[in-house]
Parts: structure tokens; C-alpha cells; sequence
């Protein structure tokens, strides 16, 4: 906020965002608001997006952020072609409140262990399927040990995944799904050392790699604040955590230099955002996984941004056309030929 502040451009200034009522559909009049914190408080995390369809730009978007998981993104990272350690779904342990056997009913009993455990192999991780700051993240060495720990997770979902023993080891901050920084650490170090771990610096060739991983992740996911942490086994970078929309940050964990970073970049960023607002508009970032949807084109194969919008076009004409022409044909239900094929060739003709 200070550096938002000290840039003095005109007619921007930051301050912390001031609540002291939520009207449905009424604006919190900011252009831009970064978010820190939703993922704490429901409360925000509706109030966010009641700003978002009043014209906020919020960053990160809070509806993506409402409906992604580290279960589906690592699915997003094997569709885009990005390492990631082979990883189940497991149901809770427990079941959720108001829910008995019935609701069960469609899982086999017991479930297909052994083709789990020959995917997954040993040792292997146990983490919450949405959790974050290394809560309820277990290392887990065989069968009997992820018996003994499964039985304290309770009704939280859980992952199995496949351990990376690495020889390397980076965290990176990405801003604005494009600006990267790409940090060596040391996870089995104590927190004060994890970012001063007297390691040799890494291939150039894999920062590259590893750079181009946090852009395609970031871009697909549709993330304008984000971490990314990657293992290395091998040479291959594995990404590892890539669901952290409100970062640590702090001084006192990620140094002087990479926290001069942070701010520097999130306060040119949000600055810009500001600029861009247009009031009236939908001013989230939304990413190529939602888009290529919209658009109903492939997840991948060069589905830039600019084309996506011609094709989201394209498709809504489509989708437009294709409704008149079945109202059409019902009126005039004498013409059997007004059938799927003209009402296909016609969106063709009103794209020329
Ligand atoms: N598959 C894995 N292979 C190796 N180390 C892992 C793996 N999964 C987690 N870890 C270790 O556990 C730490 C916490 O797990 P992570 O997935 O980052 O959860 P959180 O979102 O809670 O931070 C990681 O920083 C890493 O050191
Ligand atoms: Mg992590």
C-alpha cells in the first residue's frame, strides 16, 4: 500500500479496503482490490465477488479461487504437459456431517488399494486435497503407516501422492500470470534457512524450464498472484504446490530482496490493473482452462488470449444463430430440411 502511495501516480492511491455494509449488487467503489485474506473468511470471500459484478477488479479472481483445488490443478498440469508427482483422490475417512452409508453408496468396498498403491508407490505424501501452510501433510512410508495416519484425518479429503526425493529445490512468486521469480530453497531446513541454503545456483537451462511451467500454470489457471514450488528428481522439475493465491511474503522468511520484489511488482501490478478498470465491465482475470470452455476450442494448441476472445465470439454468434434457426424450424415445421446443417452453415456465412 505504501509503494502503491509513493508512486504518486495520478488520481491512484491505495488504502485498506473500508466495509461497513454489503448491499447486494452495490459497489465497495474500488477499481482494484487485492486479497489477502478471503481464504480465511467467507464473509470477504462474498462480499469480493459482489464487488467483482459491481466492476472491481479483484486479484486474485474469487470465483476461480471458490472453485479450484490441488486435486484438479495437478489434472490441469498433466492435460498441459507439466511434471507433477502421480496423485490420487482418497475419500475422507470420516463422513461429513449428515451423510450416512446411503451417500456412500457409490464407492466399491473396499476401494482398489493395491492399484493405488502400485500407482502411487512408497514413500509417499498424504496432504488435505485443499490445504495450504503445511497443515495435516504427512510423509508416509508404507502401507501400514498411511493406515495409522489416514485414521486421524477425519473428514478432511485427502491426497496420496508420490514423494519426489529431490536434489533441488524452488519456490517462485508469480505476478500478473507473466512476471516470475524463482527462488532456491531448502524445505528440509528450518524455517530461518530455508532461503539461505549455501547451495550451488542452478542450471540456467532449468530456470528456464522451470520459469515457462509457473507461466503456463499461472495462464491456464488464471491466477494474478500465485506460488509455485517445484522438486527436482533427475533434472525434471515437478511441480509440487501450485494452489497458494495468498503467498507468504514476509520479510523475515523470504529475505530483503525477494520481498523488495514482491511489493515492487504487486504495486506496479495493481497500479496498472487500476488504469485498465473499466466500470460497467467484468474486470477479473479469467484463465485459459475457463476460457478454452467458454469458447468450447481445445484446452492447448496455441490458444492465445486475443484468439480466445475472436472464438468466444465466434462461439456466442454460433450458440445465437444456431437458437434462431430451431425457432425457425419450429415455426415452420412444414421445412423438415431446416435441420442442424443450415443452422451449422450459418454462423460460417455470418463470419465472413
Ligand atoms: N510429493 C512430494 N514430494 C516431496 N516433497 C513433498 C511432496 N509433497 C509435499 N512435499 C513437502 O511438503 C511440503 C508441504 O507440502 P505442500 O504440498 O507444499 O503443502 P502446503 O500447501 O500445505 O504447503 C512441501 O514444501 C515439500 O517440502
Ligand atoms: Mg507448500
Amino acid at each position: 500500500m505504501d509503494r502503491i502511495n509513493e508512486k504518486a501516480e495520478k488520481d491512484i492511491s491505495a488504502e485498506f479496503v473500508r466495509i461497513d455494509k454489503v448491499l447486494q449488487g452495490e459497489p465497495l467503489d474500488y477499481s482494484v482490490i487485492v486479497d489477502r485474506i478471503s481464504q480465511s473468511v467467507p464473509f470477504y470471500r462474498a462480499a469480493l465477488k459482489n464487488a467483482a459484478i459491481s466492476g472491481t477488479a479483484v486479484i486474485n479472481n474469487p470465483f476461480w479461487w471458490s472453485a479450484d483445488e490441488k486435486f484438479f490443478n495437478n489434472a490441469l498440469a498433466v492435460k498441459l504437459g507439466v511434471p507433477v508427482p502421480k496423485t490420487v483422490l482418497l475419500p475422507s475417512r470420516n463422513h461429513p456431517d449428515d451423510t450416512s452409508d446411503q451417500s456412500f453408496r457409490n464407492l466399491a468396498y473396499p476401494l482398489d488399494w493395491d492399484g493405488i498403491f502400485n500407482y502411487v508407490g512408497f514413500p509417499a505424501y498424504m496432504k488435505p486435497f485443499d490445504g495450504g501452510g503445511w497443515k495435516d501433510v504427512y510423509k508416509i512410508s508404507d502401507k501400514e503407516d498411511l493406515w495409522k495416519k489416514f485414521e486421524g484425518t477425519g473428514q478432511l479429503v485427502m491426497l496420496l501422492q508420490e514423494e519426489i526425493i529431490f536434489d533441488d529445490y524452488f519456490r517462485c512468486y508469480c505476478i500478473g500470470g507473466n512476471q516470475v521469480r524463482i527462488m532456491q530453497y531448502e524445505p528440509r531446513n528450518p524455517h530461518h534457512l530455508r532461503y539461505e541454503h549455501g547451495k550451488a545456483p542452478a542450471a540456467q537451462k532449468l530456470l528456464d524450464t522451470i520459469k515457462d511451467y509457473v507461466i503456463k500454470l499461472n495462464q491456464y489457471l488464471g491466477y494474478d498472484f500465485n506460488t509455485v514450488e517445484f522438486a527436482i528428481r533427475d533434472g525434471i522439475p515437478y511441480a509440487i504446490d501450485f494452489c497458494n493465491p495468498a503467498p507468504d511474503a514476509d520479510i523475515k522468511s523470504v529475505g530483503q530482496e525477494n520481498f523488495e520484489w514482491v511489493v515492487e511488482t504487486a504495486a506496479t501490478y495493481a497500479i496498472d490493473r487500476a488504469k485498465k478498470q473499466k466500470d460497467g465491465l467484468d474486470n477479473l482475470t479469467w484463465g485459459q482452462y475457463v476460457r478454452t470452455s467458454c469458447a468450447q476450442t481445445p484446452l492447448t494448441g496455441g490458444n492465445t488470449p486475443e484468439a480466445l476472445d475472436a472464438q468466444t465470439t465466434t462461439a456466442q454468434v454460433a450458440s445465437e444463430v444456431v437458437t434462431e434457426a430451431k425457432a425457425k424450424k419450429e415455426k415452420a415445421a412444414a421445412k423438415p430440411k431446416a435441420t442442424k446443417e443450415t443452422a451449422a452453415k450459418k454462423p460460417a456465412k455470418k463470419k465472413e
